[in-house]
């Protein structure tokens, strides 16, 4: 479909009492993206020229919000949630240079653009999305006449009769701005919630002549969050449709319904994602990856071919260089492992420098915390540091540098050196037989 200018508007005013957060709805997240950023992300794809966001005063945190995503965002005030219909208002008065007008709601995270692009470019002076779900539970209902809408009634507005009609209203509506600002001093809260409906819209446009239109969407497109049952269900749907892209793109899952990704998560081809793996914000994975089963990785850049896990936790601000390995039971967090490194078995490596091939025994911590600072350990190309050692930040260690296991570094050490700090090894013949010996006679 060809595109068509268009102003979105994102309804964001009610109050989500039904979440039971103290947190305004549009900021629960799925997918580790705000639900608002979700509908601003569907206009900008659908290519809305402007995009209106209606909020109620109290709420600046989602305005703050709304300014860090990389749009240009005009807010708009409602004063009192008074419905959807003059929550619409509010953007009247900042919107003349747009003739057509898209309303979405901010808390339908899963809306396509493409749903948003038919209403923009449908012809008719007012077009509602009309979807038929299996439970029309208190969806307000679409009347037709042949094709077209003539009204919308609330759900608890309705007769027996009309509760068997079961093309549902989605919410979001496209509109020529010269009707919608001809019928909204039509429109009026003479109905038994006291509100201003936006639907309402429909039977006023067929009063004045004006065309109605429906396009049809699917159930994900409406599905509103209005409670944490709701925001798990639509995280479930989220998952599963990003889930399905990244197998069309070439990464294999053997359990995708257990691998829970976020809205930036980058995957490259050929990458095997293992059962229960969690991809929180700012992963980018690069081709031909392992991610063992069990791993938890957040904020972390991954080259191609690396190995990681399974029960791996890779913090924020990890870099791991291609083909290097990080295995089971390792932390990292701040952390550039040099191209074809290991760090293969319960180590802590934060703050650290890795070079290329560097090579890390069992049980290695990097000691970068000293209660009051963070500090860097560097660690030279090729250098070997032995199982069970402890790193005193800040330190380095020189290229090809030896550690022997168990030792506990405090001062640089140089290339190619070997350092070994251990207690050193007392071994006294027999001993053990004499003491077994005076023990067993005081027992008897
Ligand atoms: C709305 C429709 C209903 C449709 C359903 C689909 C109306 C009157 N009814 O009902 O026909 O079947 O969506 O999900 O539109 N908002 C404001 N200011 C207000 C009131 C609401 O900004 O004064 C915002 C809310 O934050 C929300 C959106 O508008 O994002 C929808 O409001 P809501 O009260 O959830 O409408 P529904 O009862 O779902
Ligand atoms: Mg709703």
């Amino acid at each position: 479909m060809s595109q068509h200018a268009f102003g979105a508007i994102i309804l964001a005013a009610g109050k989500g009492t039904r979440m039971r957060s103290a947190l305004p709805k549009v900021m629960h997240e799925i997918a580790s993206q705000p639900m608002l950023g979700w509908a601003v992300g569907a206009a900008v794809e659908a290519g809305a020229t402007h995009i209106f966001l209606v909020t109620a005063p109290g709420h600046d945190d989602v305005r703050t919000y709304a300014d860090t995503l990389d749009v240009n965002i005009v807010h708009c005030l409602q004063a009192e949630q008074l419905g959807t219909g003059d929550a619409v208002r509010a953007v009247l008065p900042h919107s003349e240079t747009c003739d057509r007008l898209v309303v979405m709601f901010g808390d339908t995270p899963l809306m396509r653009a493409t749903v948003l692009q038919e209403l923009a470019a449908h012809r008719a002076a007012v077009s509602v999305l009309g979807f038929e779900p299996d439970d029309v539970a208190a969806y307000g209902r679409i009347i037709m006449n042949d094709a077209a809408p003539i009204r919308i009634v609330e759900f608890k507005e309705l007769d027996e009769t009309a509760r068997q009609i079961t093309l549902c209203n989605g919410g979001a509506m496209g509109i020529d701005r010269s009707v919608l600002t001809e019928l909204l001093p039509q429109l009026s809260n003479d109905n038994p919630q006291g509100e201003y409906y936006l639907p309402h819209m429909v039977a006023l446009a067929v009063a004045n002549n004006h065309a109605t239109g429906l396009v049809m969407g699917l159930v994900d497109d409406t599905l509103g969050v209005d409670t944490r049952a709701g925001q798990a269900r639509a995280e479930r749907l989220m998952q599963q449709r990003l889930r399905r892209g990244f197998l069309l793109t070439g990464v294999a899952m053997q359990d995708p319904d257990s691998v829970f990704v976020s809205f930036d998560t980058v995957i490259g081809e050929d990458v095997v994602i293992e059962p229960h793996v969690k991809i929180n914000t700012g992963v980018s994975i690069g081709h031909g990856a392992v991610i063992k089963a069990f791993s938890h990785l957040e904020g972390a850049t991954l080259g191609a071919n690396v190995q990681i896990g399974p029960f791996a936790r890779l913090r924020p601000g990890t870099v791991v260089e291609d083909e290097a390995r990080i295995g089971n039971f390792v932390e990292t967090k701040k952390a550039h492992i040099g191209r074809g490194a290991k760090v293969s078995h319960l180590s802590y490596i934060g703050d650290a420098e890795l070079g290329e091939q560097v090579n890390i025994g069992a049980g290695t911590i990097t000691c970068n915390y000293d209660g009051y600072n963070k500090h860097l350990t560097k660690i030279g190309t090729g250098a070997f540091i032995g199982s069970n050692s402890s790193l005193i930040a800040p330190v380095e260690i020189g290229a090809g540098a030896y550690l022997g296991s168990g030792s506990t570094i405090s001062r640089d050490v140089a290339a190619d050196s070997l350092v070994v700090t251990r207690a050193s090894v007392r071994e006294t013949a027999d001993w053990s037989i004499k003491f077994r010996a005076q023990h067993e006679k005081k027992d008897k």
